[in-house]
């Protein structure tokens, strides 16, 4: 029998590595599956788990409030050497860019694992940007035996680094079948959200909703405070919209987002959302204005427009199709392009056209599939 251990650490890994826990689950004649859970986040990961109905065989229990990247990834890396020791996995899959993914692939490559990358490929080719997840996506992908790449770009950019083209696998994002699953889960009968109900009260339903999240590293300081002007200013000037911004806990951002926003009046401050809620919002919205990797890749499948606050991408697909904008991290730019979705129909009909570079869902059946033969 194989052994797996699955690793992850913050709430989008956990997003996109459940629906493989469940399918690797489901062979347990074939496969033994543990699950490792840094805890690199702690609530905003415990809202993951509890949706999909995961209980981790080990919990590091890691996080510390704003945290810092060299104790980390020192800390990850101690704490996993005796479960590796003791579980002597097969393979070890991590996921994406985190610190987690970086200092887990470091300490399964020690432990003498087969190391597999959930997410592999994706570049800017920019090592400060994103910061640290370049870099961090970098190490994993040189350290890891087998890739599994959400689309044929990121397998690009593997072959280009001298990776074997037989160790490459082409999956689709695993975001897209956790998105299914959470929309049949959603939709199955008897299934009430809290969440869900008190965002129907909070909403206004004659206003249109844009919705905003945002955390990245490289726009702590300055970034978020053009961000807030931003969305203040957006605010101030349409007045049949209202913004819905759950916020990251990462304190960096909760200052400047509460500091600056609180009390304005179609500007809702909630906190992080679990993830059929935070699905709900996405679809009930008319705008998405955001920082982050995994809705730049949810939203063109929702047909929502994206505006996305960073200056590089390593998710090329939505943007050459037209249905994400980056506008980085500058008051007018971030302005402009807002108004103009929200004022002017034909532009806002060429990007909200249904796109979906990112899979048909089966992208964890192919990887296990593909584990299975080896
Ligand atoms: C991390 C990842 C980033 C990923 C993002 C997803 C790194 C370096 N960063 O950034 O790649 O895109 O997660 O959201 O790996 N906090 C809580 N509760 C939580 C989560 C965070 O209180 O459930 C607070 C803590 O004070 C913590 C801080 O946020 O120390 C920062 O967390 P950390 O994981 O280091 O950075 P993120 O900005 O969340
Ligand atoms: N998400 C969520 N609740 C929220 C905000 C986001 O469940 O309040 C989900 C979102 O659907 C996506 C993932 O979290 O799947 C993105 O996480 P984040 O933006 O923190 O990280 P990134 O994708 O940028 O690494």
């Amino acid at each position: 029998m194989k052994k797996n251990l699955i690793i992850f650490g913050t709430r989008p890994e956990a997003i996109k590595m459940a629906p493989l826990v469940k399918a690797f689950f489901k062979r347990n004649g074939e496969f033994e599956t543990k699950v490792c859970i840094t805890a690199q986040h702690r609530e905003m990961l415990d809202q993951v788990l509890q949706f999909f109905e995961i209980v981790p065989d080990y919990d590091l229990n890691l996080m510390k409030p704003n945290q810092n990247l060299y104790t980390l990834t020192a800390d990850i890396i101690t704490a996993l050497k005796p479960i590796l020791e003791d579980y002597q996995p097969d393979f070890v899959y991590v996921h994406g860019d985190t610190t987690t993914t970086m200092a887990a692939s470091i300490a399964a490559f020690y432990s003498g694992a087969q190391v597999c990358h959930v997410e592999a490929g994706l570049r800017t080719f920019n090592k400060k940007s994103p910061f640290p997840e370049e870099m961090n996506r970098s190490v994993a992908g040189r350290i890891c035996d087998f890739h599994f790449s959400p689309t044929l770009t990121s397998k690009q950019n593997l072959l280009n680094e001298n990776i074997n083209e037989p160790n490459i696998l082409v999956t689709g994002n695993t975001v897209i079948d956790a998105l299914q699953f959470s929309s049949a889960k959603v939709n199955s009968e008897g299934f009430i959200d809290d969440e869900i109900e008190t965002l129907k009260e909070l909403i206004n339903p004659t206003k249109r909703i844009v919705l905003v999240t945002g955390h990245r590293r490289e726009n702590h300081g300055d970034g978020f405070i053009n961000i807030c002007k931003a969305l203040k200013e957006i605010a101030e000037k349409n007045d049949d919209v209202q913004i819905i911004y759950p916020v990251h806990l990462n304190p960096n951002v909760q200052k400047p987002v509460y500091e600056l926003l609180e009390g304005i009046k179609n500007i809702k401050l909630i906190p992080p959302l679990a993830y059929p809620a935070f699905v709900w919002l996405m679809n009930a919205s008319y705008l998405i204005i955001t920082d982050s990797g995994g809705v730049q890749e949810e939203a063109p499948s929702l047909g929502k427009p994206v505006l996305v606050m960073r200056d590089t991408t390593e998710r090329p697909e939505a943007v050459d199709a037209g249905t994400v904008l980056l506008v980085g991290t500058d008051v007018n730019k971030i302005v402009n392009q807002a108004n103009t979705l929200l004022n002017n129909k034909t532009f806002y009909n060429r990007m909200s056209t249904l796109h979906n570079p990112y899979g048909d869902g089966t992208a964890c059946e192919k990887i296990v599939h593909y584990i299975s033969n080896l």
